[in-house]
């Protein structure tokens, strides 16, 4: 008998926008195609699919529902512990499920907690301030303009525009007020700008981890972005292309590889994840963030990097899988 896989997941269609003021509000979301995409891969890995879905499916499913595992993709909606939600609930009813725990996916989600712990373990990552309205917006002594305003617990560019990478101290006001004023209380990340190279390096596994060629990316053919960064309106642009491998010398390849295996330890992702960096001028790298969820659209790094590696989208699907079962010990 195969084993059967419950897919939960989050796309736009099944959550109305109930007239929020942005129009970002399911940018985390995937396409419907990404999910049809995600589940020929779990079939042709040789197992039976249920579609489960959203967290309210999941809980009008849940009483009858047989399933050896669940594939959780589900973003969730509200605060920073909405990707938490799912794997809590399936950890309360003592049902499997691959990839990270609640407690990996609030922490991760919330950037300024990430940075925390990335300190703690010396991984290097930009210099920063959290501030919670205009009046914080003081002891920046110890850091150099420019700098990139950021919300604090977001995804997918969300709240990211031109403007949000500031020269001076008016700029960087203008910009921390105009967030307060459509995102409300979220608090902001302001970080120094590392001008420069952008990479993203997909892993897989737990004991060991594998880290994946990294991705590099180009905007407008250039990959010295300089302080150009991946703005939300770049997110479904042409001009933004992924190219893996990464033109970049071994010694840079396998140090943002043993950075992402780093991070990707030191906040106890499962399965499977992403870490993503920016590189100064002088070949320093620094950790952005790592994403639990990262996306498994066949545009993205998840399908890309794990060619490069020299096998496909549905054999990483299914080495995912694996990690999971493993980890659980089931066979
Ligand atoms: N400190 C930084 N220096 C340079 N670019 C940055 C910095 N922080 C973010 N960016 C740019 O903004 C993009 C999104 O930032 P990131 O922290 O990865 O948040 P998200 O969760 O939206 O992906 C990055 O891909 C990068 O282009
Ligand atoms: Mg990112």
């Amino acid at each position: 008998m195969p084993k059967t896989i419950g897919f939960t997941y989050d796309v736009a269609a099944d959550s109305p926008t109930e007239g929020k003021p942005f129009s970002d509000v399911h940018a985390e979301f995937d396409s419907q195609s990404t999910i049809d995409f995600v589940k020929a891969a779990i079939e042709t890995a040789g197992y039976k699919v249920i579609l489960i879905g959203n967290l309210n499916n999941l809980l009008k499913m849940l009483p009858d529902l047989k399933v050896d595992i669940i594939f959780n993709l589900c973003e969730g909606l509200g605060s920073r512990n909405r990707e938490a939600q799912v794997p809590v609930i399936l950890e309360t009813f003592g049902i499997p499920y691959v990839g990270s725990d609640g407690l990996t996916m609030s922490l991760t989600l919330d950037k300024i907690m990430a940075k925390k712990i990335f300190a703690s373990e010396k991984i290097p990552t930009p210099r920063y301030i959290g501030i919670d309205s205009l009046d914080d917006l003081i002891n920046l002594d110890h850091m150099n303009f420019p700098m990139i305003v950021k919300l604090r617990h977001e995804g997918t560019s969300k709240g990211l525009s031109k403007k949000s990478v500031v020269y001076n101290h008016k700029e960087l006001e203008n910009q921390a007020k105009n967030l307060f004023s459509i995102y409300g209380t979220q608090p902001l990340l302001i970080e120094e700008l590392i001008a420069g190279m952008e990479f993203t390096v997909p892993l897989i596994g737990n004991d060991p981890v594998e880290a994946l060629p990294s991705v590099q990316v180009a905007i407008k053919n250039n990959v010295d972005l300089k302080d150009t960064i991946y703005t939300f309106d770049l997110v479904y642009d042409p001009g933004v292309e992924y190219i893996c491998p990464s033109r970049i010398d071994k010694e840079l390849e396998d140090k943002l590889r043993d950075l992402a295996v780093r991070t990707y330890k030191a906040v106890d992702c499962r399965d499977f994840g992403r870490v993503d960096f920016r590189v100064d001028h002088n070949n320093n790298p620094y950790v952005l963030e790592i994403n639990p969820l990262p996306s498994l659209s066949p545009e993205d790094a998840f399908n890309l990097s794990p060619q490069a590696a020299g096998y496909d989208y549905n054999k990483a699907i299914s080495k995912i899988i694996d990690a999971a079962f493993k980890r659980y010990g089931i066979n």
